[in-house]
């Protein structure tokens, strides 16, 4: 996949109101083209906000997270389409036939592309262990991955450390979403980060970014340092 510096970075469009998400978005539309609308902002504001960030030029990941019964999950990925975003997620953990439900769902065209949630990045060993799940972070992370690629959806979301297993095992063609990057070290939710440049380095085709950009003093200097790392990592 043959992606500009500007298209690999996707913000995460984490606030409350409308105006503020679109401010976001005509601040920094020059750096990144794709705005993740997830489900804080979606939740407030509603599909509006999604349409009125495509009569801004600029492509949306739907980044809701599905996680439920199939017929419902591709109920919800048919109406994704019809507002014409571009990317959505889909937890792994759903099982196999979520997964291709959803994929049926979407039908013959390209959009949107089936992203897979694996383990979330504010997850530790210990935090997966809370919910049952005794199995290393690595292997059960691991184990989603193959399983969102037997379904046969488009590629997966995953930590920047799992980013180039991924890649090696997954091949050229499966798209690999990063959350997780922190241009700096932070102390916040994110448990397992990386800088942009590592995790395009490691194989990554997209990079996640909300908090460092979006309360940062100068949102447009961040997301302008960040497409210059991405620049000199490809
Ligand atoms: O603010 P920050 O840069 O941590 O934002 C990361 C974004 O990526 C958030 O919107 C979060 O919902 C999302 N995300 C994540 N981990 C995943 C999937 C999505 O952090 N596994």
């Amino acid at each position: 996949m043959e992606l500009t510096p500007n298209e690999r970075l996707i913000i995460a469009l984490d606030v409350d109101k409308e105006s503020a998400a679109l401010g976001l978005v005509d601040e920094l539309k020059g750096y990144c083209s794709i705005f993740k609308v997830g489900s804080q902002l979606f939740t407030r504001c509603g599909p509006g906000v999604i349409e009125k960030i495509h009569d801004k030029g600029c492509r949306v990941f739907l980044d809701m997270k599905y996680h439920d019964i199939p017929n419902t999950v591709s109920e919800a990925i048919k109406a994704a389409a019809n507002m014409g975003v571009f990317m959505c997620t889909i937890h792994a953990g759903g099982g196999m036939k979520m997964m291709q439900a959803a994929l049926e769902a979407r039908g013959s065209s390209i959009t949107p592309q089936i992203i897979g949630v694996t383990v979330l990045t504010s997850m530790d060993q210990s935090m997966l262990e809370e919910v049952g799940v005794m199995k290393p972070l690595e292997v059960q992370s691991s184990l989603l991955v193959n399983l969102a690629q037997k379904a046969g959806i488009d590629g997966v979301v995953a930590s920047p450390h799992e980013v180039s297993k991924i890649r090696q095992t997954c091949g050229q063609d499966f798209i690999i979403v990063t959350p997780g990057i922190r241009p700096w070290i932070a102390d916040d939710d994110q448990k397992r980060v990386a800088t942009p440049r590592e995790a395009i380095r490691f194989g990554a085709n997209f990079i996640v970014v909300g908090r460092p950009i979006i309360h940062a003093r100068s949102p447009a200097k961040v997301a302008e340092q960040i497409v210059g790392e991405i620049q000199e990592a490809i």
